[in-house]
């Protein structure tokens, strides 16, 4: 098999990067995506770097050994804050894209110059992103709230089909930053700097209101993937496009979270990986 017929990894602790996969798929629909849900050690936004960098390097083994990989997409703001750059310099054959927060692009469309950034608590911790905001305090203030909780909530949402805690949480952490609107000195722009959170957009923005623009990172990742792909000469420009989806923790919850956001039937270009075959654990060693 040629590389531009292998796979691209995509990965997150759950069921949030699929909102990275979605915009991946549609902005390359050629490609074969293979997405891991690490949902057996999801959260990760709660967990601590040094668990968050082992997973991710673990699972990076995995998709490269088991899949053939020809890039990798971080689907997890969390793992790309803890991991990529050690990531990319275990592995600079490969093409590794991450998500970042968008704090960039919110300071440029912002015109109240104040900004609003949820995350986890891992993310909006972390060294890097402290970089990034710290480099951006001249162009617009940032009223940044870690969401303990959002993500499982989220993610449990889905197997219960009861969004009340979801929405609960939601409200609680709009509510701590502050003033949302257009006028001078309310925020007019958030920023989702979690891959779960755009599962939650609809509850979000009745919460902020109709003016203000959410902003999340699916389609910059997926213009990144492409360019990366392009450079390499590994695009797959035939086909089939399809998508496996892997994970370590209840494969009917994946399979009911693609099914309401993605709109994926069972018997589409699908294969259904079965709680045995998942790569368990201890499969996932870390690599040495
Ligand atoms: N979806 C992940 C992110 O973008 C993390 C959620 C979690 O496991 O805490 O940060």
């Amino acid at each position: 098999m040629s590389l531009r017929q292998a796979p691209i990894g995509v990965f997150d602790s759950g069921i949030g990067g699929l909102s990275v996969l979605q915009a991946l798929q549609a902005a390359l629909p050629l490609e074969h995506f293979v997405y891991l849900d690490d949902s057996l050690h999801a959260p990760y936004g709660e967990r601590g770097d040094a668990f968050v960098v082992q997973r991710s390097r673990a699972i990076t083994t995995y998709l490269r050994q088991t899949h053939g990989i020809k890039a990798l997409v971080i689907a997890c703001n969390t793992a790309t804050m803890a991991a990529v750059a050690r990531l990319r310099a275990e592995h600079p054959d490969l093409p590794i894209v991450g998500v970042e927060p968008g704090l960039k692009p919110a300071a440029a469309a912002s015109q109240t110059h104040r900004v609003g950034v949820i995350g986890t608590r891992g993310t909006v911790t972390s060294a890097k992103f402290e970089a990034l905001h710290r480099s951006l305090h001249d162009q617009a203030t940032f009223a940044v709230q870690p969401c303990d909780g959002l993500a499982d909530a989220i993610s449990r949402s889905v197997a219960s089909g009861d969004d009340s805690k979801t929405i609960a949480l939601c409200a609680h952490y709009i509510s701590a930053m502050g003033r949302f609107g257009i006028n001078p000195g309310e925020i007019d722009t958030l920023v989702l700097g979690c891959t779960h959170y755009v599962f939650a957009q609809d509850h979000l923005a009745k919460l902020v209101g109709p003016q203000v623009q959410i902003l999340s990172t699916g389609e910059p990742v997926a213009r990144r993937t492409q360019h990366l792909l392009e450079q390499a000469a590994t695009l797959n420009t035939t086909g089939p496009g399809r998508v496996e989806l892997v994970t370590t923790g209840d494969p009917a919850t994946l399979q009911a979270a693609a099914r309401r956001w993605l709109g994926f039937a069972t018997g589409d270009a699908v294969q259904w990986v079965e709680r045995g075959q998942c790569a368990p654990p201890d499969h996932l060693s870390p690599a040495p």
